[in-house]
């Protein structure tokens, strides 16, 4: 296929703030000189807010980087995962066609998308939603057949779950992604048949599903707002303090890992010298509401960190107002910790005195760029 610019282009691009933010944040990993190097997430995070690479944003990110136009346009038109051309204002499918899937139905799936949304790939489908494309193989080859959506993949499809999946996005909704067959990962369909102590303990989700989620953003366009920004070696008055390992904060805590990869390790390993177990936070409940007060709840989202999945968390923990979070005592935020899956995240994004300015009608630079941008309405 020849990949070339779309004939109708836009007249510009700009970044929204956050992704702004956070395109500078990754020019800052490269020593100077070597600024280039950055081109690839740079034009990943514009396609991410657009959908596709338009001319003004190849452009936009070729001045970022102080590179050529032609040589940001060469990485974006080699590259298969840049889309050029503009894609459904919903979800761009990606069907795999390759070996695996395309023995196991990968040719009906497009059968699906040709009826559903448009007889060709790459032609966005009459009411503007949807785009698709055939795709080499994504890797999931245990799964098939299978599609990426947006940022997730989409396993052990059929014709009807492929048009559920586009029926349930099209209504506004975004189906789980991950097997849709009732498989937790890539064990056999009846069953584990070794390992099977694994069965017992483990999580409602496997860790890409939980992940996907927990954000919130499977076929979202990303406007910087959905995960924290994290850039250690860049001081408060944004230069950079060092790009040293060993000048870096120390890395989160370890996820827990399952019973049987702890036992395995165990069995494998000399015993150490018996430590005493840290002792986990004291934890207290905080006050909780059923419902909003007078049906009015505050926007969340206003915070720091919390999208709209973990609005929706907070929400069914019985948090609904600034004011009820700027109250949380420390013993309470290790209560409300550990209910969530980003462990530290209250603390790290600083939600106690942002809810307590927001209570008290005061603005946030964060509140008062996600209204401008209008993030939190989706
Ligand atoms: S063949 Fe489809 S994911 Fe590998």
């Amino acid at each position: 296929m020849l990949r070339r610019l779309h004939p109708d282009q836009p007249e510009n691009f700009a970044f929204t703030p956050a992704n702004l933010a956070w395109a500078e944040g990754q020019i800052t990993k490269y020593p100077d000189g070597r600024q280039a190097s950055a081109i690839i997430p740079l034009l990943w995070r514009a396609q991410e807010q657009e959908g596709w690479l338009s001319r003004a944003a190849i452009e936009s990110v070729a001045d970022m980087l102080g590179m050529a136009y032609i040589r940001a346009l060469e990485v974006a038109s080699f590259y298969f995962m840049f889309q050029l051309q503009p894609v459904g204002s919903v979800a761009h499918i990606q069907i795999c066609g390759t070996t695996s899937c395309m023995i196991c139905g990968a040719e009906d799936l497009v059968a699906v998308c040709r009826e559903k949304i448009a007889e060709k790939p790459h032609v966005v489908s009459d009411d503007g939603k949807f785009s698709w494309e055939e795709v080499e193989c994504l890797g999931s080859c245990t799964n098939a057949p299978m599609a990426q959506i947006g940022k997730d993949y989409y396993e052990d499809l059929t014709t009807e779950s492929l048009a559920r999946v586009i029926d349930e996005m099209a209504a506004g909704k975004v189906p789980t992604p991950g097997p849709q067959n009732g498989r937790y990962a890539c064990e056999p369909l009846s069953g584990l048949t070794s390992l099977t102590e694994y069965d017992s303990g483990k999580p409602a989700q496997n860790a890409s599903v939980a992940l996907a989620t927990d954000i919130g953003d499977t076929i979202k366009r990303i406007d910087g707002s959905e995960v924290p920004l994290l850039t250690p070696w860049v001081g408060k008055d944004g230069k950079v303090v060092s790009r040293d390992a060993k000048d870096m904060p120390p890395p989160a805590p370890e996820t827990p890992k399952p019973a049987v990869k702890q036992a395995a390790e165990a069995k494998a390993t000399k015993p150490a010298p018996a430590k005493p177990a840290p002792e986990a936070a004291a934890e207290e409940a905080p006050d909780t509401l059923d419902a909003p007060r007078d049906g009015n709840a505050d926007d969340l989202k206003l915070l720091k960190g919390v999208g709209p999945k973990l609005e929706q968390t907070l929400n069914e923990l019985g948090f609904y107002h600034f004011d009820q979070i700027a109250a949380w005592s420390p013993e309470q935020v290790a209560w409300v910790d550990s209910r969530l899956k980003f462990k530290g995240r209250i603390e790290r994004d600083g939600w106690i005195a942002q809810a307590a300015d927001l209570a008290a009608g005061k603005e946030t630079e964060f509140a008062k760029r996600t209204r401008k941008d209008g993030a939190n309405e989706d």
